[in-house]
């Protein structure tokens, strides 16, 4: 096999990135999945030391440093991924995104300060170094790099609350954007085709400066409650400028795992945008949320039919009901209230119920939160049931209780065109024979909205904390039914 082993490290980890991906798509395989991406990083880091080594033969590869800096990285890889809370993951995956559009920029600043020298006197990049597409893709790499690293740290700051998550809009928001973008691209211009070496290199640390102003001016407008769509289009992005160094490196691997990240980042914002009803030009051209709080003020004063009951009523009606619908939203995160809501399904289930769990892909503010959430307190896969499997089931439900979600169970998403929702799939729990809605007063949720189901005629309000509510409710069937 001689010098070549490093490529067939390089194609074992990209097939182990593909089976990776693809594993991550079920919480049941997700774990494993992050396993074999894990070990094809290992794989990849091993493969480019020793295609180093046999690139430079005689100058040998300096390991200390190579073996520092992946304990180092390693390291806080490991205390970041052990101390932060499952609701903070958006926020770690913000910085892990903008470390990755950092890598791109330093990467490829680092490739021209070595190789730009080499250039005869006077000669082009583009001429020199490996036409128009080499270029391309490395003042691709550096805009995109950029704009990703700074774009990741406005939305982790939105996201933790360091800045406002307000819509930040300014006069002229967009024209002064789209100029950027035009500088952007006559710099690149300038540093392919116009300058020689030194002036290139400088015109190109510009960009990547006008890259990092781009990242903070295109995020700052997009309300703190579409962050998580923003983050996975920045993953997307770190992919994109990843692929891109990897076409300036001619490195096959680079350019494989960062199109399957650009790839599966897109694809995650798409669904994420459909799901929400949203077009993503809509949440990129920012503002959402304060129309929507502005609305929501008023909405909330207009319920005036609205049943109340408390745990005891709750309890109740489920003693000997045949099924139970458990649909948890973003209350049920707040409340952490995934454990007792297990304790009480698991309670139903040992007096005969049938007990399913209703899962909306964007009940919660991050892809997947339910399902993390509710696998965190050990719900058997298999009771977690997706929107389209279980929606024809409310029908024939006893009881449908809904924990701290509201926007995904809102009704007037299918029958008012007028409504914000208009359009956005639902999970039906107004066909239920019961449904009780455990939050804590008759506030909207994300999109700030009036939510009919409150005053159904088939449907109670259960006003208090989730956690709270269930832990009573359980107390109560255990002193009545027996534990
Ligand atoms: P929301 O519509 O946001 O409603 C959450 C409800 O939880 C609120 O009405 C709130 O009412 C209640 N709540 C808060 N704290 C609570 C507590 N401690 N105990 C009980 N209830 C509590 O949630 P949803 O139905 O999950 O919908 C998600 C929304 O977020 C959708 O509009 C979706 O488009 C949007 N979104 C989702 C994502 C992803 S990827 N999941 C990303 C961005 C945006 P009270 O204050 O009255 O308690």
């Amino acid at each position: 096999m001689g010098g070549a082993w490093f490529h067939v490290a390089y194609l074992v980890a990209i097939v182990l990135f593909i089976f990776g991906i693809k594993r991550l798509g079920k919480v049941r395989t997700a774990k494993s999945g992050n396993r074999l991406a894990a070990l094809a990083m290992l794989l990849v880091v091993i493969g480019a030391v020793g295609e180093l080594d046999a690139r430079s033969p005689g100058q040998g590869v300096d390991w200390s440093w190579i073996i520092a800096g992946a304990v180092v990285g390693g390291a806080i890889g490991a205390f970041a991924a052990k101390k932060v809370q499952m609701t903070e993951m958006p926020e770690m995956v913000a910085l892990f995104n903008g470390s990755g559009g950092a890598a791109s920029v330093f990467v490829v600043l680092a490739f021209l300060a070595t190789r730009l020298p080499d250039l005869p006197e006077g000669a082009s990049l583009a001429r020199g170094m490996g036409g128009w597409d080499t270029t391309l893709a490395l003042a691709l790499s550096i805009l995109v790099g950029g704009v990703t690293l700074t774009g990741s740290v406005v939305a982790y700051a939105k996201l933790s609350g360091k800045v406002t998550s307000d819509a930040v809009v300014y006069n002229l928001q967009h024209p002064i954007n789209g100029a950027l973008i035009l500088v952007a691209l006559g710099l690149t211009v300038l540093i392919g085709w116009v300058l020689g070496p030194d002036a290139a290199m400088m015109v190109s640390v510009i960009l990547a400066l006008l890259a990092l102003g781009l990242g903070v001016l295109l995020v700052l407008p997009i309300g703190g409650a579409d962050m998580p769509v923003v983050i996975s289009l920045l993953n997307s992005y770190s992919g994109i400028a990843a692929a891109m160094t990897g076409f300036v490196l001619k490195s096959p691997v680079l350019i494989v795992s960062g199109a399957l990240v650009g790839a599966s980042g897109l694809i995650l914002t798409n669904i994420m945008c459909k799901a929400m009803n949203r077009s993503l030009l809509s949440v990129l051209l920012g503002g959402f949320g304060q129309t929507a709080g502005a609305a929501s003020s008023e909405d909330a004063r207009e319920y005036s039919d609205v049943k109340s009951v408390g745990p005891e009523e709750l309890a109740m009606m489920l003693e000997g009901v045949s099924s139970v619908i458990f649909v948890p939203g973003y209350g049920l995160a707040v409340a952490q209230a995934q454990h007792v809501t297990r304790e009480l399904g698991d309670f139903l289930e040992a007096q005969g119920a049938q007990v399913k769990y209703a899962i909306h892909p964007v009940a919660g503010r991050m892809p997947g939160h339910m399902n993390v959430l509710l696998a965190e307190a050990s719900v058997p896969y298999e009771q977690l049931v997706e929107m389209d499997e279980i929606n024809p089931e409310f029908k024939t439900t006893d009881v449908v209780i809904v924990l701290g979600a509201n926007d995904v169970v809102n009704p007037a998403a299918l029958d008012d065109p007028q409504s914000p929702l208009a359009g956005m799939p639902i999970l039906n729990v107004h066909e239920a024979r019961q449904v009780i809605v455990v939050k804590r007063s008759l506030s909207p949720g994300y999109a700030g909205v009036r939510n009919p189901l409150f005053e159904a005629d088939n449907a109670h309000m259960l006003f208090s904390d989730a956690k709270v509510a269930l832990q009573e409710t359980l107390n109560e069937l255990k002193e009545t039914v027996g534990a």
